[in-house]
């Protein structure tokens, strides 16, 4: 088996599995509780807080848990309103993921004003109509920092710049779901105030995520409940997650900068027997050397990429179409159309994403595989 699809979920890698047992077994107190075993697990939440804040540039962030990208990204979202009901106005990009899209849908539908900005072939936002989208009642931007079908990558610190510029008030949120710790980010240097990122994309568990937060930035709170994370997220933290996350992200911490090199090798790798194996392709949205490390999307002419990801999985090669959580929509990927391809490009796609724990010797397989498979499916088709 050749898994690539790393966009939508990774494996859990073993000290993360070990650390999530060990928390299970040893550290099954409620960190709310007041005997020393549970506050020794409160405490090991605070390490784990602190690790997280680090990452993203300051020990002096916010980091609240929540169950995932979903949830923190509905929760910097719907958090932003005014807290006295009257409409507001945000603005976000037509490329985001769904679990920003369909919030923002929502608040059309109860009389908030969303703006859409348009990005161009490379997947980058608008800059010219990000400044003029934002205004004195914008309470928040939300634009991701990775493509997860493209993996095109904002230039954060220019948006922050000119979203900042046009109104000091208007909260910066980042969408940093499949860029964190495979790209760098510090955000009080990028000028970002909210950033998203999730477990299950960085070889941690699924279910757990957290919302990091510009120190002074106030939300009104999705849930109510105890009084949990100071009442910001209530709800018993999810203690075998956090600390699985926790172990991902000190992994990473180490070896992130080996892991991006890895990933970029493994496109790479793919890309070159691809070139001498198969004609009749392109690349979407941004080249592979300017895209994310992981994130490599393809369009082959004359077959669909749904029976190319089908006559892969006969093969043990896993990929994807358009991104997992729209994907058992036949629809064109609304992220492939916002980056100008035409309906019939953007439905011949197919997203193959690496991890470091792709096996970079098992790239040359991989892209014959797909371009046999290709090759058959445009036979096919012909007779
Ligand atoms: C860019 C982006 N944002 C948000 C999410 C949602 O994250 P989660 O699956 O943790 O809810 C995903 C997951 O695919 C994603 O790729």
């Amino acid at each position: 088996m050749i898994y690539l699809d790393n966009s939508a979920t990774t494996q859990v890698m073993a000290p993360v599995v070990e650390a999530m047992c060990r928390a299970m077994k040893d550290s099954f107190y409620n960190p709310s509780s007041l005997y020393a075993p549970a506050v020794e697990v409160e405490q090991a939440l605070t390490a784990a807080r602190e690790r997280i804040a680090h990452s993203l540039g300051s020990r002096a962030l916010r980091v609240l848990y929540t169950s995932g990208g979903t949830e923190s990204n509905n929760m910097a979202i719907v958090g932003a309103l005014p807290r006295d009901g009257r409409p507001a106005h945000l603005v976000t990009t037509a490329m985001e993921h769904p679990s920003v899209l369909a919030c923002m849908q929502r608040l059309e539908t109860q009389g908030h004003r969303v703006t859409y900005l348009p990005v161009d072939a490379q997947g980058q936002v608008e800059r010219e109509a990000l400044s003029q989208a934002v205004g004195e009642d914008t309470v928040l931007v939300s634009i991701m920092q990775v493509n997860n079908e493209t993996g095109a990558v904002q230039d954060l610190e220019a948006l922050g710049r000119i979203i900042h510029g046009r109104n000091p008030r208007t909260l910066f949120h980042v969408d940093g779901v499949q860029g964190y710790l495979r790209l760098p980010v510090s955000m009080p240097r990028l000028g970002v105030d909210l950033y998203s990122l999730s477990g299950h994309k960085i070889h941690g568990p699924k279910g757990v995520g957290a919302l990091v937060m510009r120190d002074g930035v106030r939300l009104t709170p999705l849930l109510v409940g105890g009084g949990q994370q100071q009442e910001a997220r209530p709800g018993t933290e999810n203690v075998p997650g956090i600390l699985g996350l926790d172990a991902a992200v000190s992994i990473f911490e180490t070896q992130g900068e080996e892991f991006a090199f890895h990933m970029r090798g493994c496109k790479a790798a793919f890309l070159e027997t691809l070139e001498t194996a198969l004609d009749g392709w392109q690349v979407n949205g941004p080249s592979p050397e300017t895209a994310a490390p992981h994130i490599l999307n393809l369009s082959l002419d004359g077959v669909r990429g749904e029976v190319v990801l089908h006559a892969l999985e006969e093969e043990g090669v896993y990929v994807a179409t358009g991104s997992a959580c729209s994907s058992k929509k036949r629809n064109a990927s609304h992220a492939l159309l916002a980056h100008g391809l035409s309906p019939e490009r953007a439905l011949s796609s197919i997203r193959i994403s690496f991890s470091p724990m792709t096996q970079r010797q098992d790239m040359p397989q991989a892209a014959e595989i797909l371009a046999h498979a290709v090759q058959r499916l445009r036979r096919f088709r012909r007779k």
